[in-house]
């Protein structure tokens, strides 16, 4: 049996960019912004995407697209030994982790969709969230959004998700536009984009490490690094392929889809508030973007129309996102354990059915796998990557980053591996030590 691979060059890249755009963009990264300081936050955050996240990106279509393999299966061959395909097996469990929760906010957003067309929330935003957040109801539409993701993935890789995301980015960035064009000239927009956009060097001062470490788990979700995503969509991926071009164009297309975002999230909250109040204010926890953004459609002209819209939007993006995490532990089955497409997904789907359930019925669990767990998995995912390029590829990385690249991308070939051998790992590491003392309760 051949391997599969992706039909075009522009299929490779959409799947990555909708793995990347997705609920991170749109309800962790305003959520994120709003807690801490606004444009402080954005001009941290844009920096690491440009000098972590980028390199980070390439590291981890080196691996994948020189192993042809799943994160494990990846780390374990190129290296020949079992304890690096352990590091590839943690990328396959942080997967798992993340849809389980993932998979619940896909729920919620697949509830909001369908309750805007008659509008049940817009009455009392915050008793609606309130009311479904978590429960029995939850784990039903969890279980929605988990079918409609494992009905994609047990599509394959060119009939399923190539075919899906090549429909779907192009909708969500219509779609953006149109409500961000439409947002920002809305009476009262200005103090919204003022608190997104103005630069507040007083604010970064006072909560440089807060920043820094929020700004640097943002930064690493919302490109999908650190579980081996990269690795196995880059899996699928032939040798003609400048990497740091496609990789540079995913991170662009990712970073202008969550500035879209807020331009469209920020204006609305401050028209119909005045100032960040309620949840959002308060540093928002999982429910500002449902509560405040529901808020606001509930409060404006055509609010339906909009909120229909909107939803939609994040439903596919929430999809396309989904569809990259189940893609991991499905990709190791088929590789590693020799079990058709079909069965990987079908028993995975089940498990995640499980382990999300768990969290749609536990706010406390919820929380803490959302917030967390999830960004310590991620960084000391990305760090172990980092280190088997930097350390154990060394000179095979750059021989495989130079293929099919161009010139001006093998100039930089060296200052990459750099690095990814030695700035990457130290920094991400202290982000890791700052979030592990803070969750000791020592704050700094
Ligand atoms: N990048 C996705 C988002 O922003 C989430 C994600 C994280 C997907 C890690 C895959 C792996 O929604």
């Amino acid at each position: 049996m051949t391997r599969e691979s992706w039909r075009t060059r522009v299929g490779f890249i959409l799947a990555a960019v909708g793995s990347a755009v997705g609920l991170g963009n749109i309800w962790r990264f305003p959520w994120m912004t709003a807690e801490n300081g606004g444009s402080a936050f954005l001009a941290v955050y844009l920096g690491i995407i440009l000098l972590v996240g980028v390199p980070g990106l390439l590291a981890e279509f080196v691996i994948g697209r020189r192993s042809q393999r799943n994160p494990a299966g990846a780390l374990f061959r190129l290296s020949g030994s079992k304890s690096w395909g352990a590091v590839g097996l943690f990328g396959v469990v942080t997967a798992l982790a993340l849809l389980s929760f993932y998979s619940v906010v896909g729920g919620w957003i697949f509830r909001y969709f369908l309750a805007s067309f008659t509008g049940s929330y817009f009455g009392s935003p915050g008793a609606y969230f309130e009311g479904i957040n978590f429960g029995v109801e939850a784990l039903g539409f969890h279980a929605a959004f988990l079918g409609v993701t494992a009905f994609i993935v047990l599509g394959g890789v060119r009939d399923g998700i190539e075919k899906a995301t090549k429909v779907m980015m192009p909708a969500i960035l219509a779609l953006l536009v149109a409500l961000a064009g439409w947002a920002i000239t809305q009476p009262g927009a200005d103090a919204g984009l003022a608190f997104y956009l103005d630069f507040d060097a007083a604010y970064l001062r006072a909560n440089l490490l807060d920043v820094i470490g929020a700004a640097a788990g943002q930064a690493l979700f919302t490109l999908s690094l650190g579980a081996g995503t990269m690795i196995t969509y880059a899996s699928y991926l032939g040798d003609d392929r400048d990497l740091a071009v496609d990789g540079s164009t995913i991170a662009v297309l990712n970073t202008g889809v969550g500035v879209l975002a807020g331009l469209v999230v920020f204006p609305l909250l401050f028209t119909t508030f005045g100032e960040l109040t309620g949840p959002a204010a308060a540093g928002g926890g999982p429910g500002a973007l449902f509560v405040s953004i529901a808020g606001a459609f509930a409060q404006l002209p055509l609010g339906g129309v909009i909120a229909v819209a909107f939803f939609g939007v994040v439903s596919l993006a929430a999809l396309s996102s989904s569809i990259s995490m189940l893609e991991i532990p499905v990709a190791y089955l088929v590789d590693e354990h020799g079990v058709s497409r079909r069965t990987a997904t079908l028993s995975l789907a089940s498990v995640i059915l499980f382990t999300g359930g768990a969290n749609a019925l536990n706010p406390a669990l919820f929380d803490f796998v959302a917030s967390t767990l999830v960004d310590l998995m991620l960084t000391a995912g990305l760090v172990g990557f980092l280190l088997f390029v930097g350390w154990v590829l060394g000179a095979d990385a750059l021989a495989e980053y130079a293929t099919g690249a161009g010139a001006r991308s093998r100039s930089v070939g060296p200052a990459w591996l750099w690095s990814v051998r030695t700035i990457l790992p130290l920094f991400l590491l202290g982000t890791l030590a700052v979030n592990l003392l803070a969750l000791a309760g020592v704050s700094l």
